[in-house]
């Protein structure tokens, strides 16, 4: 069985440091005058603990994707801190922060975005030339993800050739090969017809089953179900919290 354990090179946490903490978080969008045109988050308080599963829900505009994005190191908070799996990412550079965010995070997005010239395993293989895996390990070992994912025999193919679920497969595996601790969607089933929607929810649970820890926006009460955790948002902040 293919390990989804974090990779060996990052130093162990202790097992009850959260894998998300926020606190007082707030974000805002300005005007190019410089005059806040949104405040998006109010100064949200979040902890994520290791293995859990969430489901961040909310009316359109109420912060989803702004929460999503930071927490997944796209963007950086207005105000109040972030600790990702114990770090406090204020104070790194971005520089140090994108290759924290690559060791920690797998973020898979609503639109795929798999490279359209590179074939399945090159997809796949690609965060890892960021941290420098030699190249033959890294086809390896993008082979064993898209093993995992139901894609093994689909190695060749460029993302054109394949389906849209197969495609998110891809780019879940694409996701999982650096071992991050955390995985991260805004939508991921957003662009799929509904059984194509569950079987990538399927492979979800199995991941989440094997421990790993899951954290994704949907608009979808039947994939919230899923979820061992339903954040609900409402104008920037946290409306409900339910753990079952
Ligand atoms: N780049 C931006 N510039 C200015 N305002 C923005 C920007 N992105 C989002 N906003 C505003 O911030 C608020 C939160 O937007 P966000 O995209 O986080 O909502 P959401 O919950 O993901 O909505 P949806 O369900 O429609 O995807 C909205 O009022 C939105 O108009
Ligand atoms: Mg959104």
């Amino acid at each position: 069985m293919t390990s989804l354990a974090p990779s060996p090179e990052i130093e162990p946490r202790a097992g009850d440091t959260p894998v998300a903490e926020l606190r007082a978080l707030r974000k805002c969008y300005y005007k190019p005058d410089g005059s806040v045109m949104v405040e998006a988050l109010k100064g949200l308080d979040l902890v994520i603990h290791r293995g859990e599963y969430v489901a961040i829900m909310g009316s359109s505009g109420s912060g989803k994707s702004t929460l999503m994005n930071i927490l997944g190191c796209l963007d950086r908070p207005t105000d109040g801190a972030y600790l990702l799996d114990g770090e406090d990412i204020g104070g790194m550079s971005d520089e140090t922060l994108s290759v924290y965010r690559g060791r920690k995070i797998g973020f898979i997005f609503q639109a795929f975005n798999l490279i359209t010239e590179l074939t399945t395993d090159e997809n796949v293989a690609v965060p890892l030339f960021y941290q420098n895996v030699p190249k033959r390990d890294r086809l390896t070992r993008a082979a064993e993800m898209l093993g995992l994912v139901g894609l093994g025999d689909r190695l060749e193919h460029r993302p054109r050739e394949l389906s849209g679920g197969q495609q998110q497969r891809v780019a879940i595996a694409r996701a999982l090969v650096t071992r991050p601790v955390v995985l991260m969607a805004d939508e991921p089933t957003g662009n799929l017809d509904s059984t194509t929607g569950k079987a990538i929810l399927d492979l979800f649970d199995r991941l989440h089953a094997d421990g790993m820890t899951i954290l994704m926006v949907t608009h979808d009460d039947n994939v919230a179900k899923r979820c061992k955790r339903v954040v609900r948002l409402s104008d920037g902040l946290v409306e409900s919290d339910v753990r079952r």
